[in-house]
């Protein structure tokens, strides 16, 4: 069966000619619950809408003028939300082709000419999940990323709140945020939320985290931002347990396109490492002072003891300006930390005061840390960064991306 998705009830279609279109907007879906929006593009039509847009329940995809089909197919499941049903059509009958598409997950390859008693068919198999061809999911888990400090302060949290805030109203990404730091999170004051009744009983005991998890235990912020936080009492000991994240990520990863996890600044019961040993993404966040380079460096080493190649470290220097004594030149920092510095967010001296007063993001207003994390959340679903338009009409840069995009 088809799992809830953002638009659960939506089967889209992107299709390179007009006959495929006519022929599919004459299949009927309404019996199966399905409303079906059937536009003409291809792969890019199909990615830049996923990027952009909620995933659908079912997306049908035309790799007719697609020269390298399965790592097209990849790219679309990099950008489609933890279980949408994909099918794929195309005009070459290679069952090379459909044996390596359904490996990745898609349900079914249909081959042009398309018919529409044949695409019913497909459809029906595909909600109705009465078709025992393809079991294994095409966008099985979304993204898993954690950002972590390099000394304390330095703004982690107000990025990953705001960066999460993007992802979930900007980018239309469903994104859940879980703060680790279970005796003072501030994501639920810099977002405005409740924190999460019961987040501790299921750190304690990881056995009682079931697939309705998310709907008991975490605060919905917005249709699209789900957040997990806590504000433990200091005086109460506390112990995340062993296995807690082995239990809690499989029901998050299934259920949001991002997660982004606030890790504490202690390593010491090895729930940091895991996290990052699993993440696609690792968010360092740091300035450019001595005490930062030592961290940077021993973070980048654990991370890259992984040696996977897929994971990516994004470097961020926070606080930019806020002190001139004291600070390396950006070449020496990069030198010293051997890596390149991905984002530079400025101090800030007036926003974050104002927007934690008004009980609002702070990417709602202008300035300063408001733009570094604009860029800051692109980097992490590797876009260019989209600024609000505050002036009501769009700037030169603006067009130009929206364009070329
Ligand atoms: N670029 C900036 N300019 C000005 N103030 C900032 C900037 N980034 C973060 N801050 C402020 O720094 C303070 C600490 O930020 P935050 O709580 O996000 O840091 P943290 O790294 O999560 O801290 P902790 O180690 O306590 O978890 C907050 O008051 C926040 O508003
Ligand atoms: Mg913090």
């Amino acid at each position: 069966m088809i799992k809830k998705t953002a638009q659960s009830n939506k089967l889209l279609a992107f299709v390179t000619d007009a006959e495929s279109q006519k022929i599919l907007q004459s299949v009927p879906t309404d019996h199966l619950q399905l409303i079906s929006d059937i536009r003409i593009g291809g792969i890019n039509e199909s990615i830049d809408f996923l990027k952009n847009n909620a995933s659908p329940a079912v997306l049908v995809v035309d790799l007719s003028s697609s020269k390298l089909p399965v790592s097209d197919i990849k790219k679309i499941a990099d950008c489609c939300e933890p279980g949408v049903k994909v099918i794929a059509i195309g005009d070459k009958n290679e069952v090379g082709i459909f044996r390596q598409l359904l490996s990745l997950g898609v349900q079914d390859y249909v081959v042009k000419p398309l018919s529409d008693k044949l695409l019913l068919k497909t459809f029906e198999s595909v909600v109705l999940g009465n078709d025992d061809r393809n079991t294994k999911a095409f966008s099985e888990y979304g993204k898993l990323i954690s950002f972590v400090g390099a000394r304390g302060g330095i703004g982690v949290s107000t990025l990953l709140a705001n960066c999460g805030f993007l992802l979930a109203n900007q980018y239309t990404k469903k994104t859940s945020l879980i703060d680790l730091n279970v005796q003072g999170s501030m994501l639920s004051h810099l977002l405005d939320t409740e924190t999460s009744t019961g987040f501790r009983d299921v750190l304690e005991a990881p056995q009682r985290i079931d697939d309705l998890f998310t709907e008991r235990v975490m605060v919905r912020q917005t249709d699209n931002l789900s957040v997990l936080s806590s504000e433990e009492a200091l005086d109460e000991p506390f112990l995340i347990s062993e296995g807690a994240v082995s239990a809690l990520l499989p029901i998050i990863l299934s259920q949001f396109q991002y997660s982004l996890f606030d890790l504490p600044r202690s390593f010491s019961d090895g729930i940091n490492t895991e996290l990052l040993l699993l993440s696609n993404t690792v968010v360092i966040v740091c300035d450019t002072t001595l005490v930062s380079v030592r961290d940077v460096v021993r973070l980048t080493k654990l991370i890259r003891e992984n040696e996977n190649p897929e994971q990516k470290i994004i470097l961020v220097v926070n606080n930019e300006g806020l002190y001139k004594e004291g600070h390396i030149d950006h070449d020496l920092f990069e030198e010293s930390v051997q890596k390149k510095i991905d984002c530079v967010i400025s101090f800030d001296s007036i926003t974050p005061l104002v927007a934690l007063n008004d009980g609002k993001p702070v990417v709602g207003y202008n300035g300063p840390l408001a733009k570094g994390i604009h860029q800051l959340a692109a980097l992490l679903i590797d876009q260019t960064a989209i600024f609000p338009d505050t002036s009501g009409k769009m700037s030169f840069i603006n067009r130009f991306f929206a364009r070329n995009r």
